[in-house]
């Protein structure tokens, strides 16, 4: 591999090279969560998650006063989103359940951004019936993951404009392209759609203190990719009276195959909500691994659970239980048990959680009213 593959390059639109999430944490100037942070969270969830005893959420901003201000009575809502770009996979939903943890333990609305316009801008063959059809899908992935409908707001940015763009000129007029261009990146070939975008997704940010006349915190779980994002929305907030938005901010979910990348150009790399049980199984089987080439070999020396995309994913998601864990990851180290033995295990679990998965979606087709952003139009005061 040259040296040049290999650099790291995290933006919101692009995530390629090895990634050095404490290097990450420099540059963009986030703070880890440690352990003082962690033993505060669970004095208020009473409750331990996987993700963040695991580090898979490792990073924030803000937190620690967003909870004193919780402490102290002063609520917070939740924001998250997704750009439907393409379909959802496992991979997605992971930040996506932790998510729903978080609601259900500070008892807190999320507000959830489907950002339509943001995928029709910064994908050139993106059609429109296309990414309104995504729109749709998404949608039914976001409800099938079981937040609670009373509590969730789903914003479709196309649809919703009406009730975001008094907040996005506002942004949008704070911004300049010199600032846009430093913190994204931005070059000269690009549509004037995507340079006005980043005033839409800090739109969420600030709706719930807009529509209720009062400021409310803000926490925004999302993968660390989206920190620029609210390195300009923390630089708006106060001047347009409210608070910056904290966040909660995870590492990437690797893929199924070699090098832990998920890419929609090679469909085996990930597992789709939509897969049929049977494929993902099949996926599971063809899982990139740390095994030796021969099984003797692998008795005697053991295999390496660090690079393997099968352990990845029973770390992130499908071994939650810490004992469990630590016995399969001794087993592989020594030899004892083999990769195929090992896939055999995950892949009912994966089967199982896409047939319950599934069975959710289906039934969201009747129900994306009763998440839909649109029913807080009643309560904006003009
Ligand atoms: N830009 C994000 C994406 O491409 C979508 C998004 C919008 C988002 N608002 C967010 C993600 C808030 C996390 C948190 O997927």
């Amino acid at each position: 591999m040259s040296k040049d593959n290999d650099e790291m390059v995290v933006t919101p639109w692009e995530v390629k090279g090895k990634i050095d999430y404490d290097r990450l944490i420099e540059e963009f100037g986030t703070q880890r969560i440690d352990k003082k942070l962690l033993d505060r969270i669970y004095k208020i969830t009473g409750e331990k998650h996987f993700m963040l005893d695991r580090e898979l959420f490792f990073s924030h901003r803000d937190l620690d006063w967003a909870l004193k201000e919780y402490e102290k009575g002063n609520r917070f809502i939740i924001y998250t989103g997704r750009g439907p770009s393409g379909n959802v996979h496992i991979g997605h939903l992971v930040p996506w359940i932790f998510t729903k943890w978080w609601q259900e333990k500070f008892d807190t609305r999320l507000y959830f951004q489907l950002t339509n316009d943001e995928k029709f801008w910064f994908d050139q063959d993106l059609t429109f019936d296309k990414v309104k059809q995504l729109t749709y899908d998404n949608a039914l992935d976001v409800i099938a993951v079981g937040f609670e409908p009373e509590n969730t707001f789903i914003i479709q940015d196309i649809e919703h404009i009406d009730m975001m763009y008094e907040i996005a000129v506002q942004v949008a007029k704070k911004v300049t392209f010199s600032t846009a261009r430093a913190v994204f990146g931005f070059e000269n070939s690009m549509n004037i759609g995507g340079i006005f975008y980043p005033s839409m997704q800090a739109v969420p940010a600030f709706l719930h203190s807009w529509i209720y006349g009062k400021k409310t915190p803000c926490i925004i779980p999302c993968a660390i990719d989206q920190d620029p994002h609210w390195r300009i929305t923390r630089d708006v907030a106060e001047k347009l009276g409210y608070y910056k938005p904290a966040s909660i901010q995870n590492k990437f979910v690797p893929g199924l195959q070699e090098g832990g990348k998920m890419s929609s150009s090679n469909p085996m790399s990930a597992v789709y909500t939509t897969d049929t049980p049977k494929m993902a199984r099949k996926k599971v089987m063809a899982a990139f691994t740390g095994g030796r080439d021969t099984a003797d070999e692998q008795r005697k020396l053991g295999a390496n659970p660090d690079i393997c995309s099968v352990f990845k994913y029973y770390n992130f998601i499908f071994m939650p239980d810490d004992k469990e864990l630590a016995d399969i990851e001794k087993k592989c180290r020594g030899g004892e048990m083999l990769c195929g033995e090992c896939k055999q295990i995950l892949a009912p679990r994966i089967m199982k959680f896409l047939e319950e998965h599934q069975e959710r979606r289906e039934e969201a087709k009747e129900r994306l009213h009763e998440f839909s952003a649109a029913r807080l139009r009643d309560e904006i005061r003009r």
